[in-house]
């Protein structure tokens, strides 16, 4: 998107409002009246055929009326007459135009929703919503919105798809202590969307960190892309991800996919933070748009208070940054402000009689102190000192130690007073919680945003040989035999193209074929049917195992035709494929969906009930590379039956790692051409001895 779209949307040096009143209760009052309200230092221009004057400015009865430039419009007439009104802005050479009204895709009209697209950009203009609350900067003085009013001052930029929370929180902002720089509200994305805004933002000077709240997203890749990109913290709170979505998907692993799983996984891919509730999306934004990452593992607690302690362990661990003792030297230093019955492990327990000159000392020598990666300070309101000397004296010491790269978070715990204290820190730049737990799950969305950013790596695929060509091949010829699901041996003849182990296999059309392949392949070997009627192979008497010469390979060959045929007449029968007897090892599960917003994902698991019943399986957005397949094999619960346990050889992660990369690039490859696959079971041999993909299965695009 055109930079000067966005910047027109965000820093406007004026603005039209079409189908302003001067009608009080009406949204095209409120919004020439907000813009008073807030302070905007740009010109004004109501515009409404049937008025002189509105709230002290002139009014014009079109756009083209206007005798200044103007860079935003601002629409609040009825669905019917905006699209002329788009016209009218086009060739007044507006750039942002800010869509409040509703009615169009959210109720069925998308057409009229697509023209008025194009009509703005066939001017090089572009549109936020329609069905919108509108824009609110602190930094432009600008309440371009029916919300009433600017937010509490931040440094954040939050987006809402939802326009009645995008009012909640502007609202709660004052409440919650947590301020925004601006709000923009999304509403439809008919044109601009969240991946524009994401990278306008990480321009944008007076935006430190950016909270997103997401129903949907239009183009997932598009916005891992940007996100990936940005040089800025994103938090985003993701709406509908019950599994509710998943029910109706047709394959195992589409039903195992479920919305939530490959948003959480895109997410983390593209270096999001997620939040879990509303409040949590609050703490995070906060954290992040104050403080600087954590780098690092080693977290550590302070605290006047074993109670809050101990509830700040609880979560330290639970949101993935459990706490160490502190090294001896820090224990020592910490020492020299507690009593003897006071405890300089980790959390360091002051004890109740700490005043704030204690907290001031032990702040600033534990966070000088480089084994310490992150500080969260904790205070119980107490009778002898004034939780406004504890945060002012805590202040002092983070000030004073020069240090700016290292986070640091607090949690008071009282009444009226420690709320004023914490106010004034966040004030300070310091993120202050009423509940230990969320100032210690804010320092995890800082830790998590430090190992999120080293990891990201883009979806990009080096050249590839001439798999794709081979692949093509056998794709082709089963959609000229008028298919769009493969054969197994057509299915395994694709994953070989693209370097997965396959084990050898050839398909027969008669007997005499039959024995001289499996010779050719050394026996024992395995038999079975291959009709694009007959799914079920077992079932049908389809299968052969353990075959070991020529006279049972010729019996068998006779006998699993004849069961074919008597199992469905008219069955179109290939022949039998006739393949090498693979060695039994541990059991994986490969599969892939194409996800309607993010495209071409993967999913691993172990195989039998580790798949069926514990669904223990993780999923990435493709490609990914064979360090990113690693951390995939790493994150089941049941890893360490592969890694080798309890006296089990480890397996060879090593080759299934690589298995995976080039499977998740196959389908990235043929991502116009495959539905969705399977290579299930893959068998995991010990160390150093390989994978082999058993069974293989691929539906095409209808
Ligand atoms: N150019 C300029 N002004 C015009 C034009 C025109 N072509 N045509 C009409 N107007 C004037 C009208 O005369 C009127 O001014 P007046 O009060 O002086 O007569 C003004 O524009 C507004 O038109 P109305 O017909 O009075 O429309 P109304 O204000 O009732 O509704 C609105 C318009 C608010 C845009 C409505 O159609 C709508 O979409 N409401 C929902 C908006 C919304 O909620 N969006 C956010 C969704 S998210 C959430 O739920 C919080």
């Amino acid at each position: 998107m055109d930079i000067k779209v966005l910047d027109a949307l965000l820093k406007p040096r004026s603005i039209a409002v079409i189908g302003a009143s001067a009608t009080p209760g009406k949204i095209g009052y409120t919004v020439v009246k907000n813009l008073i309200d807030s302070g905007y230092e740009g010109k004004v221009y109501p515009i409404n055929p049937k008025s002189e004057e509105i709230l002290g400015f002139k009014t014009y009865p079109s756009v083209l009326d206007v005798p200044g430039e103007v860079d935003m419009a601002v629409f609040t007439v009825p669905a019917k007459f905006v699209l002329d009104g788009i016209e009218e802005c086009g060739k007044k050479g507006a750039k942002g135009l800010v869509i409040i009204t509703s009615g169009f895709g959210e109720v069925g009209k998308t057409d009229l929703e697509q023209k008025m697209v194009e009509v703005a950009q066939q001017y090089g203009m572009g549109i936020l919503g329609p069905n919108i609350v509108g824009v609110l900067s602190n930094s432009m003085k600008m309440n371009a919105s029916f919300a009433p009013t600017l937010p509490l001052p931040g440094t954040g930029a939050l987006v809402s798809q939802s326009g009645a929370l995008l009012i909640a929180i502007d609202m709660a902002t004052f409440t919650r202590r947590v301020g925004f720089d601006k709000l923009v509200s999304i509403g439809n994305m008919s044109d601009v969307e969240f991946a524009d805004l994401v990278e306008w933002f990480d321009q944008d000077e007076d935006t430190a960190s950016i909270s997103l709240y997401i129903e949907g997203l239009k183009d997932g890749r598009r916005f891992i892309d940007m996100a990936q990109k940005t040089h800025k913290p994103i938090i985003a709170l993701k709406s509908g991800v019950s599994a509710h979505g998943a029910a109706a998907a047709a394959s195992h692993t589409g039903s195992l996919a479920g919305a939530a799983k490959i948003y959480g996984t895109a997410f983390e891919q593209a270096g999001v933070i997620q939040a879990s509730t509303l409040d949590n999306l609050f703490d995070r934004s906060l954290a992040l748009s104050l403080q600087p990452p954590m780098v690092g593992e080693n977290l550590l607690i302070i605290t006047n208070g074993g109670g809050v302690g101990v509830l700040a362990t609880d979560a330290a661990e639970r949101y993935g940054i459990p706490l160490k003792f502190a090294p001896e030297d820090v224990q020592q230093e910490l020492k020299k402000y507690m009593p003897e019955f006071g405890s300089a492990k980790n959390p360091a327990d002051l004890t109740g009689i700490a005043g704030a000159d204690w907290y001031e000392e032990s702040v600033r020598n534990s966070y000088m102190h480089p084994w310490v990666n992150g500080l969260t300070v904790l205070y119980c309101e107490v009778a002898i000192t004034e939780p406004m000397d504890v945060a002012q004296s805590i202040k002092r010491a983070i000030d004073d130690s020069g240090i700016t790269d290292k986070p640091i978070t607090v949690s008071f715990v009282g009444g009226e007073k420690t709320e004023t204290a914490m106010q004034w820190l966040v004030e300070n730049g310091i993120p202050a919680y009423g509940d230990p737990d969320a100032a210690v799950n804010a320092m995890a969305a800082l830790h998590e945003y430090a190992n999120l950013k080293a990891k990201r790596a883009p979806l990009a695929l080096a050249p590839n040989g001439d798999s794709k060509e081979k692949a093509m091949a056998i794709i082709n010829k089963v959609r000229q035999d008028g298919r769009d699901v493969l054969t197994e041996i057509e299915a395994k003849k694709v994953f070989e193209a693209y370097h997965m182990p396959v084990p050898k296999c050839e398909l027969a059309a008669t007997a005499e074929e039959a024995v001289s392949m499996a010779s050719a392949i050394g026996y024992p070997i395995v038999m079975k049917i291959v009709s694009p009627q007959i799914l079920h192979k077992s079932d049908a008497g389809g299968v052969k195992v353990g075959i070991e010469n020529n006279e049972e390979c010729k019996a068998a060959f006779e006998t699993i035709m004849a069961n074919a045929k008597a199992y469905n007449a008219n069955a179109n029968l290939h022949g039998v494929v006739i393949q090498e007897m693979a060695p039994w090892g541990t059991e994986v599960i490969l599969g892939s969906v194409n996800d309607p917003t993010f495209g071409p994902s993967i999913m691993f698991g172990l195989g039998g009930i580790f798949v069926e019943v514990m669904k223990d399986v993780t999923f990435r957005v493709a490609p990914i590379n064979q360090s990113q397949a690693l951390d995939m094999i790493n994150e089941i619960k049941s890893a360490p039956i592969l890694k080798g346990t309890r006296g089990e050889s480890p397996k060879d992660i090593e080759a299934l790692s690589a298995t995976i990369a080039n499977y998740a690039r196959m389908i990235v490859d043929l991502k116009d051409e495959i539905d969705e696959s399977d290579a299930n079971p893959v068998i995991v041999y010990d160390e150093g001895d390989g994978v082999s993909v058993v069974d293989a299965r691929i539906i095409l695009h209808k």
